[in-house]
Order: C-alpha cells, then structure tokens, then sequence
C-alpha cells in the first residue's frame, strides 16, 4: 500500500521520521539518555579492530559508520565491499570484529563475508532489516534496524535506520573505550532524539528540490561532493540517481576533485556539494570556487551558516536547519534521496523497478 504516494519509494522516504524514531527508541534509553544495546558476545573495550563489509546502499552506511567509530571509540575501521573482502583473504584475528550490514540480510557476497570473518575466529555483528534472514540466523549478534519492509528497489529508509542503528553502536564503543564520557553520551543521545523532527523539517524541501530537478532531468553526467562522513553520502547519492534516473552519476570526496574529475568540469555538468558548515567547509568552498570558476552549476546541499559563507557562481542552496555534524549524514540524506526521486519522476523511469536490479541479490 503506497499511501498516497505515487511510488513506493517516495512512501518510504515520508516514513523515515517516523521509522527512525522507533529505531532510535529501541538502541536508546530516552529517559537516562543513555545508549541500551543486547549483550555483546564481545567486550567492546578489547577490540582492536573493526571491519565492515557489505555492498551498495548498505556498504555506504558502513562507510559512514567509519567516521564515527574511529571519532567516538578511536578504533580503527577498514570497510570493505563484500565481493571483495570475501575473496581478498584479508588477516582477520580474533581480537578484532566484524560488522555485516544488510537490508534483506541474503545478499549473497555479504553472507560470504560473514562466514569467512567466523571461520577466522571473529564475532561477527549483524545489522539487517529482515530478522528471519540467513545473515541474521548466521551472525554472532543481530542489531534489526527496525525500517519495516522496504518495497521500493532503490534503498531509502533502510539506509538511515542503519546509520541510527550504527551510530548507537558506536557510542557504545565510545563509552566502553573510555573515549565518551557519560556528559558526551547524553549530548549524543539527544542530539539522536532530534533526527525525526529534524528529517520532517528537510522533508519540506521536497516541492524546492522538484523544481531543480527539471534541469538535473537533462544532464547527461552529475558529480556528488562530500567530505568527512559526508563523503559516503555524495557516494550514495550518485548511486541514487544512477539507480533510478539512469542519469551517469559519481560521486567523489571534495579533496579529490582536483586529482582527476575536474577535467569533466563545464556549464553541462551539475555538481551537488553536500556541505553542513563544519570544520571543514572552507575546504569545500574552495572546490566549489574551482567548480564555480568552470562554469559548472552547483546545488549545494547546507546550512544556513553555510548558505552565508558561500558566494561563487551558479549555487542553488537547498538549506537545512542547523545540527550537530554526528546526524548530518542521517538529516542530508532525505534531500539526497529526493534529488533522485524527482528527478527520475521527471524522466519518467520505474521508479520502483529500475531495470536490471532486484532488491535482493542472492546470486553473486
Ligand atoms: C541501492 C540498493 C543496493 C543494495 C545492495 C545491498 O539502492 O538497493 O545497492 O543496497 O544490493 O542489499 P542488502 O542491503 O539487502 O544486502
């Protein structure tokens, strides 16, 4: 039942206030402002290393994830696509974990990678959708996102309940490191509590992004910008747009912009710049100057202070409210997520069944 959307997908990324919520409600005690997971069969202090693996959508949620596991818990994380990592025979040893993260919880090379990180003694933690999954069935430990079944091909609320799911985890980390004090948990926990008011309010750019995606609907190429933990978020977001508009997409860290795509740079390609001002926005500014000085078009994806600081060119700003930069991933993918949805309505693509995917892959 798609409501009254008109797709699928666009159902799913209306619910995601309301699904993240309850995802929220399950990892966090509201009251105490603390983060409550199930038993660990693992003493988050003594681990030493994490990897993620996963594919598509959910490999990006683990990308972003990174961030935050290194930032709150100081433990390094490598992140890794499933058919690779399962292949790569990469050392694992006991002392480190593995995070599996999966929206249908059957993607064939993300079970794979699950068996091969047990089969060299690591536990091995499970973020899926579906509880009744192999993944889930296989896996150490099961962290259900919550998202409630998913429809649409392209993966919407799945891939920020995961990123709920996964920053609630972190600060797990965190405190059990000594990293986090109990004063940084709580800030973090309320700064959680505010994700689905602060999701309904970037909602409301949806008729602004409708419009800006009749000229998107003509560009043969876009580039995605982002840094930090914005930067697996430029990555999805051109996945997006690939997925379902069938417009060429890529996305890049800013920093890199210099190092080869630049040269694509004219009046034809649209670059959409995901850019909360935090520390690093200068940085990004000076891509955009590059972008803005090639007559390149840019949609900049901020806050209001960003929206100040940021005079070059051609910019339409699609402005956000101010937030902490932990759930900016979590807020900015609402717009990231319209920019495709509108963009391939416009096309006049399947939107719930873009050609040549299916929402799960259990072949390799
Ligand atoms: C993107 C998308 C795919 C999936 C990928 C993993 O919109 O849907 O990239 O994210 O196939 O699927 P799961 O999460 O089921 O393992």
């Amino acid at each position: 039942d798609k409501g009254n959307h008109r797709h699928f997908m666009a159902k799913e990324i209306y619910e995601q206030p309301e699904v993240i919520s309850h995802t929220f409600g399950h990892y966090l005690d509201l009251a105490a402002e603390t983060v409550t997971l199930p038993e660990l069969p693992f003493d988050p202090k003594t681990v030493t290393n994490i990897s993620i693996t996963a594919c598509g959508t959910a490999l990006y949620a683990g990308a972003v994830a990174e961030y935050w596991f290194e930032r709150f818990g100081r433990v390094p994380v490598s992140t890794d696509i499933a058919s690779e990592f399962r292949y790569r025979e990469t050392p694992l040893t006991p002392d480190g974990i593995t995070i599996v993260i999966s929206q249908s919880g059957e993607t064939a090379d993300t079970l794979a990678s699950l068996r091969y990180a047990k089969e060299c003694g690591q536990k091995v933690v499970a973020v899926v959708n579906v509880p009744t999954s192999t993944i889930a069935r296989e896996a150490d430990v099961v962290l259900p996102i919550l998202a409630g079944p998913e429809i649409g091909v392209a993966s919407t609320k799945a891939f920020t309940c995961q990123l709920a799911t996964l920053a609630c985890l972190a600060v797990a980390f965190g405190r059990a490191k000594g990293v986090l004090e109990e004063a940084d948990e709580h800030k973090l926990v309320r700064a959680f509590m505010e994700v689905p008011r602060l999701m309904t309010e970037a909602l409301k750019l949806s008729p602004e992004i409708e419009v800006l995606a009749r000229t998107l609907a003509k560009a043969r190429d876009v580039l995605y910008l982002g840094r930090g933990s914005n930067y697996p978020l430029a990555l999805e977001g051109a996945l997006k747009l690939k997925e379902i508009s069938y417009i060429h997409a890529e996305g890049y860290a800013g920093g890199e912009l210099k190092h080869g795509p630049i040269a694509l740079i004219d009046e034809k390609m649209p670059v959409v710049v995901i850019a909360p001002h935090d520390r690093i926005f200068d940085k990004t500014v000076s891509n955009m100057e590059e972008v803005a000085a090639r007559g390149g078009r840019i949609i900049l994806v901020t806050d209001p202070l960003g929206a100040a600081a940021v005079d070059v060119g051609a910019v339409q700003k699609l402005i956000l409210p101010e937030m902490p930069s932990t759930v900016c991933p979590m807020v900015y993918s609402i717009p990231v997520q319209l920019i495709a949805y509108h963009t391939a309505v416009i096309m006049g693509t399947d939107v719930d069944q873009p050609r040549n995917l299916a929402k799960s892959v259990t072949v390799e």
